[in-house]
């Protein structure tokens, strides 16, 4: 087995985030056709197994205001809107900043800032739209507003008994940018963190890109079983009448990758580690127990059972990124309505609840992870004005 690549430190991370490798590519449209996750195809495939009846529901629910939407529950009042960039089409390049408070910190200055990157791309006059989404850890977001979702938890890290870490690195505030110009991404963080020097510090920071047809960098598609992009807001945004409806919970985390290890194994064994074949991303007929399906594909009985349904599912908007020394990996980002399915993930990853370890895990090392919730745009307005 080759040697790990160290896991990097606040230090590195924020060091070479301006100086990672990139990798260009173009989606040609016939690249969509095979094996290509369906929420990348949102907006392109619209047409859905959805019933007429449905759709047409939908489309009378949905009177398009700007970025937002007004959605109408059954009873008619209207839906809370998520913020934008966590549904909307990913676009090819993201940028990730986490901060907390520095001694002494002025929450009105911060506020100020926030309010600001929230209308980046609108000042500057670009014509490329430029997404911003505010994730907050729970300490910043209970000075910030009084609608705290349930079961709202710093992320606690987790260890296999063999001793296999995803250690913790809560911080209280993520900044994610993401945009078709990576140059808009660079300059909406930059402006934010000067705006916030003195107030806030950068923990890390890391740019990531979309590889190809949304592939990891072991070459496997990311996000086939994602959810149907009609059904994305359900799965990832918390329903009306609950506490910090329309927001969403995030798990965000740097994966760093062996990769040398993993082209090291055979076709079968890489297909065994996912419970997907390499090519078109086809769900293995037999799951080995150390499948990443057998952990994180949740049904009402067996994980990965095709014949129950599926519960706590997430949204994933995971890329990857490679930073100038040679560390590279996946920065894996899922939303959810819940925490509680996502933490029952990462324990079933590490080998918890009778659960034998992730394969993913032989390969793969989280060198940061922190649990965030985005809260609705509604909210966003009231706790900053
Ligand atoms: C290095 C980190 C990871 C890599 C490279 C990775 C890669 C993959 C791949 C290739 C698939 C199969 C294709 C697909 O459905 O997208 C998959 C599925 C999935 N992964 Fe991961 N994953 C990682 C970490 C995680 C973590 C930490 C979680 C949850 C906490 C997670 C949750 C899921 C879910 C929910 C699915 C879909 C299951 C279903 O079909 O219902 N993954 N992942």
């Amino acid at each position: 087995m080759s040697t790990r690549p160290s896991v990097g430190t606040r230090h590195f991370e924020a060091h070479c985030a301006d100086r990672i490798a990139m990798v260009g590519s173009t989606i040609g449209t016939s690249e969509y056709q095979v094996g290509v996750p369906r929420w990348r195809l949102r907006g392109l495939f619209q047409e859905s197994k959805m019933s007429t009846a449905r759709r047409a529901r939908q489309r009378k629910n949905r009177i398009g205001l700007g970025a937002r939407v007004v959605r109408l529950t059954e009873k008619g009042t209207v839906m809370s809107n998520p913020q934008h960039a966590i549904l909307t089409n990913l676009t090819k390049y993201q940028w990730y900043t986490h901060f907390s408070r520095s001694e002494g910190a002025d929450l009105g200055a911060i506020k100020q800032a926030l309010r600001d990157v929230r209308a980046a791309g609108v000042q500057t006059g670009v014509t490329t739209p430029v997404n911003v989404c505010l994730l907050f850890g729970p300490t910043l977001l209970a000075d910030l507003t009084d609608d705290i979702p349930n079961d709202f938890e710093p992320y606690p890290g987790y260890e296999s008994a063999d001793g296999k870490v995803a250690k913790a690195t809560q911080e209280e505030l993520l900044l994610w940018v993401h945009s078709d110009e990576k140059d808009l991404c660079w300059e909406t963080q930059y402006a934010f963190r000067t705006a916030v020097a003195g107030h806030m510090t950068v923990a890390r920071e890391t740019p990531t890109f979309i590889y190809r047809n949304s592939l990891d960098l072991t070459g496997f598609i990311d996000g086939t079983g994602n959810p149907e992009p009609d059904d994305q807001y359900d799965r990832a945004i918390v329903p009306e009448g609950q506490p910090g409806a329309g927001g969403s919970f995030c798990i965000a985390q740097r994966w760093v990758h062996d990769l040398d290890y993993f082209n090291g194994l055979s076709l079968q064994d890489q297909e065994n580690t996912f419970g997907r074949t390499k090519a078109d991303s086809t769900k293995l007929a037999v799951q080995v127990p150390t499948s990443h399906l057998k952990h994180v594909e949740l049904r009402e009985g067996t994980t990965a059972d095709d014949a129950t349904p599926k519960r706590g599912e997430m949204v994933r908007r995971s890329t990857p990124y490679a930073f100038h020394d040679g560390t590279i990996g996946l920065y894996f980002m899922g939303f959810c309505r819940e925490q509680a399915p996502m933490r029952e993930r990462m324990e079933a990853i590490y080998g918890h609840n009778g659960h034998e370890r992730d394969a993913l895990t032989d390969y793969s090392t989280p060198a940061s992870g922190s649990f965030y919730f985005a809260p609705s745009a509604e909210t966003l307005d009231a706790a900053l004005s």
